[in-house]
């Protein structure tokens, strides 16, 4: 293998992590040469509007509209693509592939969906696929997992991964906004997908879960193994009555793996401990929190959105792929743990097993005996009360109370049998909402 004396990248997409790319490779070209140990020259730029890009960060020869550029060209070393979304940038990452040439991704959605294809393309090519964007923005996971804990045992993973929806719950709490208020400076801030639904729903932190935990056990996790629920039916009464019980409301999404071999893979909202790691996660930070056997707890936490902190990581894989170019060392971190190939097949465990305390809010009509048959409900169900707060009419004579109980630790499926049967109920008025209480 003959080393190149430049690592030449094509930069597939100039949007705003596209530019903050272009930006950072201006701003520090030499301290970067000197690190990699040679320059980064960009060849192509290829955007969909080409006269969108700023010159100053790009001269105009270089821009284009049409992949085919990129992947034409055979001094192309690192296909750089930052577009998003499975197609076509599936396609476009494929062919790079099968062109051997390297390939750095911040792409989530396609990686937890066609992970394991580009990967397993990717090392029968002999080629790196490089991806630390992809998850938590600027926080360097995807290394730390695959290289820095490679001698250790992951048995809890932890990770507040979608900026969205931390930014919403926290401004909920802090300033006591309502949802839909949140949500909106968030996107003004430029947090959220392009559709945030994706944050809101958990659909973003689903597609990094599967991402990690195929990292941290080595195990074929696909998008549909995860339980997933959004922060969408959070109300600003469930942030203020989880902080009377000493809890904050945090975005989590979480993997285990269980003394039966079975992962467990949430993404949700929880009550956590307002004392906690996480707790303290606030605003638009995104943190992973990871618990090894030998380790112990190790955080990570910083910016997970953004055009420089995306930036930075994918320009760090760049510096990454160059090494691996000038060194003639491909395939230096081994790809199988994220194919599966190592390990027996993924067992997911049935979330309807999953064990934990619980908060539940119920909203009912004032009448003598409903606490009764409340309790009732709880009891059929095996379901047992820890604590429990009666929020008032508020003035008015027939207003909705509010009941809010925590319930010691039961099965998901008994709590789901509870609120089904509360919904029964003459007095209860709109649905009954559990939220998981997170420990540890
Ligand atoms: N929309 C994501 C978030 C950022 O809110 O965290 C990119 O992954």
């Amino acid at each position: 293998v003959t080393s190149p004396r430049r690592i030449r990248i094509g930069l597939l997409g100039a949007g705003v992590v596209g530019q903050g790319i272009l930006e950072l490779l201006r701003d520090h070209a030499g301290t970067i040469a000197e690190r990699l140990g040679a320059p980064i020259e960009v060849r192509h730029v290829v955007a969909r509007d080409p006269n969108r890009v700023r010159n100053d960060l790009v001269p105009k020869a270089l821009l284009s509209f049409d992949p085919r550029v990129i992947l034409d060209d055979p001094e192309v070393d690192v296909v750089v693509e930052v577009v998003g979304g499975l197609e076509p940038a599936g396609t476009f990452l494929r062919s790079a592939i099968e062109g051997g040439r390297q390939v750095v991704t911040a792409n989530k959605a396609l990686l937890a969906e066609r992970g394991h294809e580009l990967i397993t393309l990717a090392e029968a090519k002999r080629v790196d696929l490089y991806f630390e964007a992809a998850v938590a923005g600027g926080i360097p996971i995807i290394r730390v997992l695959r290289e820095a804990l490679a001698s250790d045992r992951i048995v809890a993973l932890r990770g507040i991964v979608n900026g969205t929806s931390n930014y919403v719950l926290s401004r909920m709490r802090d300033a006591g906004l309502a949802f839909p208020d949140a949500l909106r400076e968030a996107q003004e801030l430029g947090f959220a997908e392009a559709d945030p639904t994706l944050d809101v729903s958990g659909g973003d932190a689903a597609h990094k879960l599967a991402i990690l935990a195929t990292l941290a056990y080595g195990a074929q996790v696909h998008l549909d193994d995860v339980t997933v629920e959004g922060i969408d039916e959070v109300t600003a009464t469930d942030v203020v009555l989880a902080r009377r019980f000493g809890f904050a409301i945090k975005p989590l999404a979480v993997a285990r793996k269980l003394a039966s071999g079975a992962l467990d893979l949430r993404v949700h909202p929880a009550l956590v401990e307002e004392t906690s790691v996480l707790a303290n996660i606030s605003g638009a930070l995104n943190a992973v929190y990871v618990e090894g056997a030998m380790v112990g707890p190790c955080l990570l936490s910083g910016l997970g959105a953004g055009a420089l902190p995306t930036a930075m990581s994918v320009v760090s894989d760049i510096v990454d792929v160059g090494r691996n170019l000038l060194t003639g060392a491909r395939g230096r971190v081994p790809s199988r743990a994220f194919r599966g190939e190592s390990l027996e097949p993924i067992q997911v465990r049935d979330p309807a097993e999953h064990r934990t305390r619980f908060y539940l809010r119920i909203q009912s009509q004032d009448r003598p005996g409903l606490l009764g048959k409340i309790a009732g409900v709880l009891g059929a169900f095996d379901v047992s009360i820890e604590q429990l707060v009666q929020e008032g009419r508020g003035g008015a004579e027939d207003a909705p109370i509010t009941v809010v109980m925590l319930t010691h630790e039961a099965p998901e499926g008994a709590i789901r049998g509870v609120l089904r049967e509360l919904a029964f109920l003459p007095q209860i008025v709109g649905r009954p909402k559990a939220i998981r209480i997170e420990e540890g």
